[in-house]
């Protein structure tokens, strides 16, 4: 099905940034993509119109019960010039997941697609070239009937934004370097029955503190533990865990708690096509901290749309911090790394499929 959506340029297009010195979503192109659901009619009138304020009743229910959602993924530039997005049509899967959760209406995953690519092809010229750069593409959707009483909204808003970014983690320009993780032991993320698995705001709020206690320890991310015994390790912030255990890589298994990420997925069959054994399992982290001291952890990364793969160098937990892989980029991280990057960048074959070009 082919859709069309009406174009209204930005009569002010800004100068582009310095992409050398980018950093992570603080810099918005020319355009953005805003689409309306009201309940009879569906969603309609999607539009691509200059980037900007959005007005918005005080009494709209995303502002007070927080009846929102949202995705994230990127564009990337081949060296040949093309722009082209990683499987997009999961984050539609995911969306309509989310919405599912949510009250929210379902989308149609080639509607959806095409919306992300018809407002990437608008600010092409946006997606930057250098090194461990890309266009962040930030779809959303928020419920804006003005009305107060605590129910699931008629009307809804969709919208697409873009940033051209640089590397999540700011040591990571020019090369991948390892990260220090702080287990949280106090606070939660998700809870069986609750919205772990779905990507709304109200998990990311409830996040916060854990991240200033980390950050107040030099630490650059929280890694979560289980709601009821704080005992099994669950993901890291906004990206998923993985341990390499001898010859086992082990991550959380989707239980409802843990958002289902597209890198995890991506992570999970590139080790399957290497024969590597990847279990998708339980794992305390008494046994993480037991393996990291014995030297059976051989590496620990998290995977994420943001920083792809990310290693962990150091774990603090209940104070005490433990090392692993000497602190170095294991030779696994490593390759997933380069072997993603490659296929999202059109430097190496994609034998899945998982790209879909724009221009
Ligand atoms: C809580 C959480 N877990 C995991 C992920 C990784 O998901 P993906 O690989 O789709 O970016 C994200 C990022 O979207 C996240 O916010």
């Amino acid at each position: 099905m082919s859709y069309e959506f009406s174009i209204t340029r930005n009569p002010n297009p800004k100068p582009k940034p310095d992409p050398n010195t980018l950093v992570f979503g603080q810099v918005f192109t020319d355009h953005m993509f805003v689409m309306d659901y009201d309940e009879g009619k569906g969603w309609h009138d999607g539009r691509i119109v200059p980037y900007g304020d959005i007005q918005i009743s005080p009494a709209s229910s995303v502002l007070h019960y927080a009846q929102m959602m949202f995705e994230g993924m990127k564009a990337y530039r081949t060296e040949d010039g093309h722009v082209q997005l990683f499987r997009p049509e999961m984050n539609a899967r995911r969306l309509n997941r989310t919405n599912e959760r949510m009250c929210m209406p379902q989308m149609d995953e080639d509607l959806f697609v095409a919306a992300v690519k018809a407002v990437v092809k608008q600010d092409a010229d946006w997606v930057p070239n250098a090194p461990f750069t890309s266009l962040y593409v930030r779809p959303f959707i928020i419920a804006d009937d003005p009305a107060l009483g605590v129910k699931s909204a008629k009307h809804f808003r969709f919208m697409v934004i873009l940033c051209p970014s640089g590397p999540y983690y700011a040591a990571n320009r020019g090369k991948l370097s390892t990260t220090r993780i702080f287990v949280e032991d106090e606070f939660i993320r998700a809870a069986h029955g609750g919205t772990g698995y779905a990507k709304v705001g109200g998990n990311y709020a409830g996040s916060l503190r854990a991240s200033q206690k980390a950050h107040e320890v030099d630490c650059n991310d929280v890694l979560w533990l289980d709601a009821i015994e704080h005992k099994y390790v669950e993901e890291v912030g906004s990206s998923n865990a993985f341990f390499v255990m001898d010859d086992e890589v082990i991550t959380a298994p989707l239980a409802g708690t843990i958002l289902p990420g597209i890198t995890r997925d991506s992570v999970l069959t590139l080790l399957r096509d290497w024969g590597i054994r990847a279990s998708e399992r339980k794992i305390s982290i008494d046994d993480v901290v037991a393996a990291a001291k014995s030297g059976k952890l051989k590496e620990a990364f998290a995977s994420g749309t943001a920083a792809v793969i990310s290693p962990m160098g150091v774990l603090r937990y209940l104070g005490k911090e433990y090392t692993i892989s000497n602190r170095e980029v294991g030779t696994l991280s490593q390759k997933l790394y380069d072997t993603i990057t490659g296929i999202q960048t059109g430097k190496i074959a994609d034998p899945h499929g998982w790209i879909q070009r724009v221009v």
